[in-house]
């Protein structure tokens, strides 16, 4: 049983295959967080917890003269606010009289069979016979008709608890919501480390670790997306844990608006860990009968380091919020003329490039930005999703039988989110962009923001999208999002909705992705916000593969893949080849080791083929084999971090599920003269069983890999790489 009851209904012991997570109701039926971490019997542990008369932490009416009971120094699983507990609150209320106080206690609990599902949200999902178990415990509010719901779910084989929390108001007045988090864990004990993944457009998550003390680290976004600067996941663990050893806490938000996420410790050394919606800019009135739910948390322990969260995190993500036709089916390799011509295209030039990849054995053309309504510069003609007839030579759909004639797929690039000022659809409806009456608007990119709350405004682009998926018959979309949102007013909503409005644009771009997705259920849809501005848990339950960044160069894309393998497996990673110097870094790196860094992730090119040397065709042919060949190690096998960037020698693997086959990937990204031995680590083959590597044609077993590694005969030059495969014999 992964929900383990105590016969008294007050214990709850969640367990998965490796972990346990316990909390308890106490007699004055707080829900008290008792344990997270390696799997233990599900015995009560409240001895855990030290009492004793805290100077100034204050005590609940019900305690008595029992000054050793303080909700401000208690492990909670839903802190309340306003009442007792100083420390970080979850979840705030504003009563109809003013007052902001919310104190939940234990009601009652349900077990229900299966993973829950959050309406208009994305969240973890059973798949086949496999079955998750849910439990909800409900809380109630002790001063108001309040009831919080806490949602969590077992994925026991991969080692994942998910959370959420719905807010219901069964009362007659209106309440507000200040704050509505999706989880919070108090670590009773130990010291931690933080790990966040910080970065910037071009360069995003790299991560950072810090100590987690008593002033607050936290990380956040109140972009209107998950963003480049921070991404929504976050790793809390042991100050000595390593990539192979020690205790790490994962937690990772199925979201991709707003959030906010950190950790902190108390006065007592308790680490209370936390991550939800941001609550700047969010208020959420919840009328009589009304209820919110919050997106998901994906949370998930291993006592192995790194390199197993990792694979707990891959597998949930493949296998639980990844959907559609190419969940597990292989993703084409495509090729995208946007680092090749940027808007400086017509029919002719593209059909060319469709041409030439096609003869190399590429399966899908990408066009990119630029090839509707008015849009010869990123000024103007967002909105206006009409093909430019003019420069396309002909309808949408007579590009599309081109290319399918071809024998490829055909892949088209949208920015529903936007609009230009310079457009027909802002002419015609100017109060469909974000703006705050009397205010000049913010410009990103010289766009604004479509509310996307609005049903009118995802009507126009559904149909709009829909009819030139049909015309073209369109196999894949490019859906992008290239700025930050402010300036926030509704049109429609009353002045006390306008903090919801950052949510309900989430909820709208999901609903709209959602539609598009029923319809034309063998679309592949690619995510991208200025390349990795959302890339979070959240999309890929929508877009089963994310641009990883607008920077394609092969060196500072070893950094980028890095950071976004914590949580991300490959096959979520759009990664192409692109054109040198590079267009981001002006740096030059061989072909071999452009093709090398993105064959660990989405597959594609971006770049003109009737450009390159006959030589160069010729390694994209090699490419593609070598795509076919590493696929499932690449799509579906368990992945390693073999060193970490800054090192001269990078290096990642990936070995097959059932240890028969590993790759690993090395690149030399300095060198020295005189140079010192270039030695590569190999890990995750099986011990007792023997391994040819193709590097040296030599057999070992398992063991001696894993612990001796491979040192290179010939020391690698600057940029130049290797794909070394190990094969069972
Ligand atoms: C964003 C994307 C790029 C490209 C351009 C087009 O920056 O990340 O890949 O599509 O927009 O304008």
């Amino acid at each position: 049983m992964a929900i383990q009851i105590s016969s008294d209904g007050r214990t709850f012991t969640l367990q998965t295959e490796k972990s346990s997570y316990q909390m308890m109701a106490d007699a004055h039926d707080v829900l008290l967080h008792l344990y997270y971490g390696r799997k233990i019997a599900a015995e009560n542990l409240e001895e855990r917890i030290f009492r004793s008369d805290v100077g100034f932490a204050g005590n609940p009416p019900e305690a008595g003269e029992d000054r050793t009971y303080s909700l401000d120094v208690l492990p909670q699983e839903l802190p309340g606010s306003g009442v007792g507990d100083y420390r970080e609150d979850m979840v705030r209320l504003y009563h109809a009289d003013g007052s902001c106080a919310a104190d939940f206690r234990f009601e009652s609990y349900e077990v229900q069979e299966g993973a829950y599902r959050i309406p208009g949200l994305p969240a973890a999902y059973d798949t086949g016979e496999e079955k998750g178990e849910t439990l909800v415990i409900t809380m109630r509010e002790t001063a108001s008709a309040v009831k919080v719901k806490l949602y969590y779910g077992v994925f026991e084989k991969e080692n994942v608890i998910t959370r959420t929390v719905c807010i219901e108001n069964q009362g007659k007045e209106a309440v507000i919501l200040d704050k509505a988090l999706s989880c919070n864990v108090d670590f009773l004990f130990g010291n931690w480390d933080l790990i966040y993944f910080e970065g910037r457009h071009a360069m995003e998550r790299i991560p950072e670790r810090v100590p987690v003390r008593h002033a607050k680290v936290e990380i956040g976004s109140i972009r209107g997306t998950s963003s480049h600067q921070y991404n929504p996941a976050m790793i809390l663990c042991d100050p000595a844990a390593t990539e192979d050893f020690g205790s790490c806490y994962g937690f990772c938000f199925a979201y991709s608006g707003n959030f906010v996420a950190g950790a902190q410790k108390d006065q007592r050394g308790l680490t209370r860990v936390q991550m939800g919606i941001n609550p700047v800019q969010f208020r959420y009135t919840l009328a009589a009968g009304e209820a919110f739910f919050a997106p998901q948390v994906l949370m998930s322990y291993s006592s192995e380091g790194f390199t197993g969260l990792t694979h707990q995190y891959h597998d949930l993500i493949r296998e639980h919020i990844c959907r559609g036709a190419y969940k597990h089916a292989k993703r084409p390799v495509l090729i995208n003329n946007w680092e090749a011509t940027y808007f400086d295209f017509d029919k002719e030039k593209i059909v060319k490039i469709a041409q030439q990849a096609h003869e190399l054995g590429i399966e899908m053309l990408v066009l990119d930005d630029g090839w509707f309504g008015k849009r010869d510069s990123d000024n103007s003609g967002l909105g206006d999703w009409y093909t430019n007839e003019k420069k396309m030579d002909g309808t949408m759909g007579e590009l599309g039988d081109e290319i399918h004639a071809l024998g490829m797929k055909f892949g088209l690039w949208f920015e529903p989110e936007m609009i230009n000022e310079d457009s027909d659809l802002y002419r015609a409806h100017p109060d469909w962009a974000l703006r705050i009456p009397g205010r000049e608007p913010n410009r990103g990119r010289d766009q604004l923001v479509l509310d996307m709350s609005r049903s009118e405004v995802r009507e126009y682009l559904y149909e709009r999208i829909s009819s030139i998926l049909n015309e073209a018959k369109i196999d894949y979309v490019k859906w992008d999002m290239n700025r930050s949102v402010c300036d926030l007013f509704g049109h429609e909503l009353p002045p006390e909705r306008m903090g919801e409005l950052y949510h309900r644009f989430v909820l709208g771009v999901y609903e709209l992705k959602e539609r598009l997705l029923a319809h034309f259920p063998q679309l592949l849809l690619e995510g991208c916000s200025g390349g990795g501005g959302r890339f979070d848990a959240g999309m890929l339950y929508y877009a089963p593969q994310i641009w990883c960044s607008d920077n394609t160069d092969a060196i500072n894309r070893l950094t980028i893949q890095y950071g976004t393998s914590f949580f991300y497996p490959a096959g979520t990673m759009g990664a192409h080849v692109s054109a040198v110097p590079n267009h981001q870094t002006g740096r030059v790196t061989p072909f071999t080791t452009r093709g090398h860094v993105a064959l660990s992730g989405t597959f594609g090119y971006e770049l003109d083929l009737n450009l390159v040397s006959a030589e160069e065709k010729q390694m994209v042919k090699e490419q593609l084999a070598e795509f076919d060949r590493y696929y499932e190690l690449t799509h579906e096998g368990d992945y390693y971090r073999l060193a970490k960037p800054g090192e001269a020698l990078m290096a990642w693997g990936f070995v097959a599920k059932d240890q028969s086959r590993a790759m690993v990937t090395v690149v030399s990204t300095d060198v020295e003269g005189n140079p010192l031995a270039q030695h590569v680590s190999v890990k995750g083959l099986a011990e007792g069983r023997n391994y040819r590597c193709s590097y040296n044609g030599i057999v070992h077993d398992g063991s001696v890999w894993n612990s001796c590694g491979l040192t290179l005969k010939k020391v690698l030059k600057e940029y130049e790489s290797l794909l070394i495969e190990w094969t069972e014999v």
